[in-house]
């Protein structure tokens, strides 16, 4: 599990077991909404909280194409897509994250309104100028090389487009926990500082609109369990790992190391 980023959370029968957790709640799996996949598709800070600050400064409008970059199982691409009417392509290097997204799509009806690809953030699958927006949540942490990066952000997005960028930042010098949800080790852990992307995208030539820091949102994340737990979880996308991690981020949030932060940059 820990050989590579994709090892880390690369896993068999994440479907299935999103799947057996609704039956199990009594859902009709031929009939679902979307937004109940919520619990396990937004894995990132503040879930869907998290996905409508991206959201709000996207501000997005019909027709528009905008990329996800390291999607996940597609849980911010769905939304995105059916909150605004937006095209919405989702990259991402787990090649099992890229299948479920797929599958998930299908299962709520929403197959053909997005569609995904395996492929790093360091390397885009994508022509120049393919995308009027481009946003990344969560991902940054895996990734050593910010410049490398940002430039690839910066390549496909056309000018004046927007880049919007929601990571978890270091905010504090301390040792961090492992395993995060991010990297089971150090090796593959890049976490920086909110200022060290704002210069690697003053670095590519992108202008800086503004950066917001979330740091309540985590706390109240972290700390504040919902009364009713959603019907599905990060357990069943990452396995019963997931707890030791949630609770590794968690005191790494409560000691101040780590917040997420939300940046807004835009082509020139
Ligand atoms: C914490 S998850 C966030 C997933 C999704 N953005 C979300 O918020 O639900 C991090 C994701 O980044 C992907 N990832 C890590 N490094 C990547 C890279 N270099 N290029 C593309 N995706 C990457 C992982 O495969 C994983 O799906």
């Amino acid at each position: 599990m820990t050989g590579s980023v994709e090892a880390h959370y690369g896993n068999e029968g994440i479907v299935a077991r999103i799947v057996q957790a609704l039956i199990d709640a009594g859902f009709d799996t031929a009939n679902l909404d979307a937004d109940v996949l919520a619990g396990a598709d937004e894995f990132h800070i503040g879930g869907r909280e998290g996905t409508l600050n991206v959201a709000s400064v996207l501000n997005l409008a019909p027709g528009q194409q905008l990329l996800d970059v390291g999607c996940g199982i597609g849980g911010t691409a769905r939304f995105l897509a059916r909150s605004t009417g937006a095209a919405v392509t989702g990259v991402d290097l787990t090649p099992e994250f890229v299948e479920a997204a797929v599958e998930l799509t299908n299962l709520v009806g929403m197959g053909g309104l997005v569609d995904f690809k395996v492929g790093s953030a360091t390397d885009l699958p994508f022509m120049d100028d393919s995308f009027d927006a481009v946003t990344m949540l969560h991902v940054g942490m895996n990734i050593e090389d910010k410049n490398q990066m940002m430039s690839e952000l910066a390549r496909v997005c056309r000018t004046q487009g927007t880049i919007v960028v929601y990571d978890v930042t270091l905010t504090k010098t301390g040792e961090l926990p492992y395993p995060m949800p991010w990297s089971s080790t150090p090796q593959f852990s890049f976490p920086e500082p909110a200022s060290n992307y704002e210069s690697a995208a003053k670095n590519v030539g992108l202008k800086h609109v503004g950066s917001s820091d979330h740091y309540d949102l985590a706390l109240k994340f972290f700390n504040e369990p919902p009364a009713s737990p959603p019907p599905v979880s990060l357990g069943h996308l990452m396995g019963p790992r997931m707890l030791e991690m949630r609770d590794n981020a968690g005191i790494a949030v409560n000691q101040g190391l780590i917040s997420p932060v939300l940046m807004t940059f835009q082509v020139a």
